[in-house]
């Protein structure tokens, strides 16, 4: 109630009518909020109003902003784990519903794509590893990144302003520095997934300084929008966004999403490196595949399928 009149203030009265709970039990509860770091004011005659809240990924602040159907409807938060993947794997294993989602606060082994460790310092990001339980054969995995990434980019700009872009696969960057990365694992039989797990990390409130001198092509939202930036209500976007996308995806197919993901790539249309495993490819970016496969147009003239690299712009 004190969220949805947030500019003015509520009257005992009035919580006490409509939810049927004492004077008394609404102070304990006004007690508990501020223990959790939201600062509200009690004024005798007029009642209580939220003046500020903590800046906490905690299931209520998510919840709020959620409009989701099923995705992020059962969330699991941790102050400080390994990795979130890690959980989401195990949950996964162990049946958790469609939807789900693990939140931390901290990571100490955030993992990376290409076996590379993830930075997760505590406070200043979104780490979270969400689990799809989509009824579909393996080969469509990777098109769940690029989904993920749209829902990202339309996140982060509805949110913050900021106009992020994406580099194929999973980068999210920002004035050509990376604030989101996006780890697809999958658990799956031979014909169908059983899990697909969409881990995200996300640079929101940390400050230059904040990042190790390794990462100087990183950056944050709160650099780039020159703006705090709320977590929760950010994550609580990108669920929205993704559910919306998704369901579209499950009815019409990928050819919207390619459309959409096209519209927001930094790297097509120009000559990049692609370092793959195989070699490094030089070429023009030419576009990607129903399948969310990059094509790479070389020297020779020749189309290369990229399904994995480190691109180079
Ligand atoms: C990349 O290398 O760009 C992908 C980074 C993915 C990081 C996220 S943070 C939440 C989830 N848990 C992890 O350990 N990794 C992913």
């Amino acid at each position: 109630m004190l969220e949805d009149h947030a500019e003015n203030y509520v009257s005992g009265q009035m919580i006490s009518e409509t939810l049927n709970v004492s004077r008394t039990a609404i102070w304990k509860h006004v007690s508990e909020l501020r223990k959790n770091g939201y600062e509200v004011e009690a004024v005798q005659k007029k009642g209580y109003r939220i003046v500020s809240r903590p800046d906490m990924l905690s299931k209520e602040e998510i919840g709020l902003k959620l409009t989701t159907e099923f995705l992020g409807r059962k969330i699991f938060t941790y102050p400080s784990v390994e990795s979130t993947q890690f959980i989401a794997h195990d949950l996964a294993h162990r049946g958790a519903v469609d939807g789900t989602i693990v939140v931390a606060d901290e990571q100490t082994a955030g993992k990376g794509r290409l076996g590379r460790s993830w930075h997760s310092p505590s406070g200043s990001g979104i780490w979270t590893s969400l689990i799809l339980r989509p009824k579909l054969p393996p080969q469509r995995a990777p098109q769940f990144t690029l989904i993920a990434a749209v829902s990202v980019v339309h996140a982060i700009r509805k949110q913050t302003g900021v106009e992020a872009e994406i580099k194929w696969p999973n980068d999210i960057l920002v004035n050509g520095k990376k604030v989101v990365g996006i780890l697809t694992e999958l658990q799956a039989e031979a014909d169908q997934i059983k899990s697909i797990i969409i881990g995200m990390g996300i640079n929101v409130n940390a400050g230059t300084e904040d990042f190790p001198e390794e990462l100087h092509t990183a950056t944050s939202l709160k650099i780039e929008s020159g703006r705090d930036v709320n977590r929760s209500a950010l994550l609580a976007a990108i669920l929205n966004e993704l559910e919306t996308l998704y369901e579209e995806y499950l009815t019409n197919g990928f050819r919207m999403i390619k459309l959409l993901w096209e519209s927001y790539a930094v790297s097509l249309g120009r000559r990049i490196k692609a370092r793959t495993l195989n070699g490094v490819i030089e070429g023009l970016a030419k576009g990607i595949t129903e399948e969310g496969v990059l094509l790479l147009e070389d020297e020779s003239g020749k189309l290369h399928h990229i399904y994995s690299a480190d691109i180079e712009i």
